[in-house]
């Protein structure tokens, strides 16, 4: 009897090691793979450039909500992974720097950006075979998806390896500025009112504190396989 093709939501906190996970977990079980909060950064890339956002990171919400028809967010498989298409431009290095990630849980709040957001999401999980990864994947996006994974690690573990990444990038920060983007970004995502991060009842919870890239690939796949066989 050939495999079911099941939908794997992984959620988690910022900098948890989550997208790492989900996109080893896609090629090794050959499904799709998509980053949710890369679709919210390019939206607050959108705003950004359009002047719809101060330094003090208040976003103009109306302004965003009627340029909602304009903003195409699309990925295209590149040989070094997946690209977030920004109206057919190649914005993948640019979502990731942290002027972005210093505005983007602002725009998530938004009610309006989440539903557009949320429909353009099940829509690419309608024929199931993905793995899409998020705050609000297993409570919101796909409330049935046959596997939930939570995933925690402390703010501090979270900051240092965010900062490594950063660094590796050539983006000169301090680790004091990213832990303090992650502690407000969890804080923003906790208490908004429209779908805030929160671990699905039904979510098999991971904290990878102190686990290698490896060990955590490992357990991922292990819990693929369980769930596989449950649902045979
Ligand atoms: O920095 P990190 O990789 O952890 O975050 P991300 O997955 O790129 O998501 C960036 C931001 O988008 C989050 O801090 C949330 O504010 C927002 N987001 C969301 O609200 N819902 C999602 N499903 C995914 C991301």
């Amino acid at each position: 009897m050939s495999n079911p093709i099941i939908t794997i939501a992984i959620d988690g906190y910022s900098s948890s090691g989550k997208s790492t996970m989900a996109k080893v977990l896609a090629k090794k079980i050959g499904y799709r793979y998509i980053d949710s909060g890369a679709m919210y950064r390019a939206v607050t890339l959108y705003a950004m450039r359009n002047g719809m956002v101060s330094t003090d990171h208040v976003v103009d919400c109306n302004a965003l909500r009627a340029a909602l028809p304009n903003i195409k967010i699309d990925f295209n498989v590149c040989e070094d992974g997946q690209h977030t298409m920004l109206n057919n431009e190649d914005v993948e290095k640019e979502i990731r720097q942290l002027d972005v990630s210093n505005n983007v849980s602002q725009v998530a709040v938004i009610p309006a950006i989440r539903h557009a957001l949320v429909a353009m999401q099940q829509a690419f999980g309608i024929e199931k075979g993905i793995v899409m990864d998020g705050r609000d994947i297993g409570t919101t996006v796909f409330p049935n998806a046959e596997l939930k994974i939570f995933v925690n690690a402390s703010a501090e573990t979270r900051a240092m390896r965010r900062h490594k990444e950063l660094l590796e990038k050539g983006q000169q920060t301090t680790y004091e500025e990213v832990l303090a983007n992650v502690m407000t970004r969890d804080h923003i995502d906790e208490t908004r009112e429209e779908s805030p991060l929160r671990c699905a009842e039904d979510a098999i919870v991971l904290d990878n504190s102190t686990m290698t890239i490896n060990e955590q690939d490992a357990w991922l796949i292990d819990r693929f396989n369980e769930t596989i066989a449950k649902h045979k």
